[in-house]
């Protein structure tokens, strides 16, 4: 069936990969991004003419923040389903300037929720992270797991969101699912994570910087398993029910929902660069460092409930998806 779905951060990294697969399957796409200059504009412009060469694209350009104009795209498009993926990302980032994650984050997820309480939306998933579980220590995460210890200004601002939205659903019994993204690469990447920039400086024969000596475990999760889950995720909203399952993060007084994303497989951060280095031939100049601040030294994803809830789990191998991330890199930047 073919719907409309309004997708915030449509010229980012997932936002981009999802806008392009809905609409390579026929569904309508509206579009909302300020374009950012947080990584490479061009990247995100090259993203972005992509999608406006499809007749069932529109787009808006413009901040979250901006009422008026999100409130005229919203309004105009009247989608059924909203997708808000738009954010300021990265944890390191929102050391250096935290003010923007709670513009960015926080306002302009409330003006979101907000809107898809006055249009009357099917379902509303928004992007939380798996940051939110910050210094827990019981792995795999699960959804229904106490979130108290966020360790970075960038993990509060997205545990806020959670916050409220829940309220909202409680209140006018909007369906919301919160998305728990854990560690996204591949294809089309963000500059500003370890994929990317390990690859550009070890091709360029450049050091790479490893924090906490490599002992960093992460749940590396392939791009095409995130818009798979997304995507699946869409035609389930939650409801609410009397007898919850324990396992499911399903709120008992609202039609709200956390569901993580993941590969529900634990990566060591060395063993990553080496399955890099030896896709590209080539080793890398190692530069050991400490643990950041604001980081966490493990994510391991349960990935339970979204297979109970969509019967898809993703599965893709890092070998694979570190292979296919080269591939898109040296083409796009025309390296031999
Ligand atoms: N990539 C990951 O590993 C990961 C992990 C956990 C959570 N997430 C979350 O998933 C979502 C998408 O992440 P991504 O990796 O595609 O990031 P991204 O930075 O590539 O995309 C986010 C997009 O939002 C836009 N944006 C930022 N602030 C805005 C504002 N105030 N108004 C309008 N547009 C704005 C940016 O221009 C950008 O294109 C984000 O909410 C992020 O926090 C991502």
């Amino acid at each position: 069936m073919v719907k409309k779905f309004f997708i915030t951060g449509s010229a980012g990294f997932i936002g981009f990969s999802l806008a392009k697969t809905l609409l390579d399957s026929g569904q309508h796409v509206h579009g909302y991004d300020c374009i950012s200059d947080y990584y490479d504009v061009n990247l995100k412009n090259a993203r972005n003419k992509i999608l406006k060469g499809y007749d069932n694209f529109s787009f808006t350009k413009d901040m979250l923040e901006n009422q008026e104009v999100l409130n005229e795209a919203i309004t105009s498009f009247k989608p059924e389903v909203i997708i808000h993926l738009g954010a300021q990302a990265g944890v390191r980032y929102s050391i250096e300037k935290p003010r923007v994650y709670l513009s960015s984050n926080i306002t302009g997820t409330f003006n979101i929720i907000e809107l898809a309480h006055k249009v009357n939306v099917a379902h509303l998933l928004i992007a939380s992270s798996s940051s939110v579980y910050g210094a827990n220590t019981n792995i795999p995460f699960r959804e229904t797991d106490k979130t108290q210890t966020q360790l970075s200004v960038y993990a509060a601002t997205k545990k806020s969101t959670e916050s409220i939205a829940h309220s909202y659903s409680n209140i006018w019994k909007l369906p919301i699912t919160m998305l728990r993204f854990f560690t996204v690469y591949g294809p089309w990447g963000r500059p500003d994570m370890a994929l990317f920039k390990f690859t550009k400086s070890i091709i360029k024969g450049e050091p790479i910087d490893i924090y906490n000596k490599g002992e960093m475990y992460r749940d590396f999760t392939y791009i095409d398993d995130i818009i798979k889950s997304i995507i699946a995720l869409t035609s389930v909203p939650p409801k609410n029910k009397k007898n919850i399952d324990k396992n499911d993060s399903l709120s008992p007084v609202a039609p709200f929902r956390i569901v993580n994303i993941g590969n529900s497989n634990q990566v060591k951060l060395l063993d990553f660069v080496e399955a890099l280095e030896s896709y590209l031939k080539k080793k890398a100049i190692r530069n050991y460092m400490p643990m950041q601040e604001g980081d966490v030294p493990v994510t391991w994803a349960s990935t339970d409930l979204l297979k109970k809830l969509t019967g898809y789990a993703p599965k893709t191998d890092i070998k694979d998806g570190i292979k296919k991330f080269v591939d898109w890199y040296t083409e796009y930047y025309k390296i031999n």
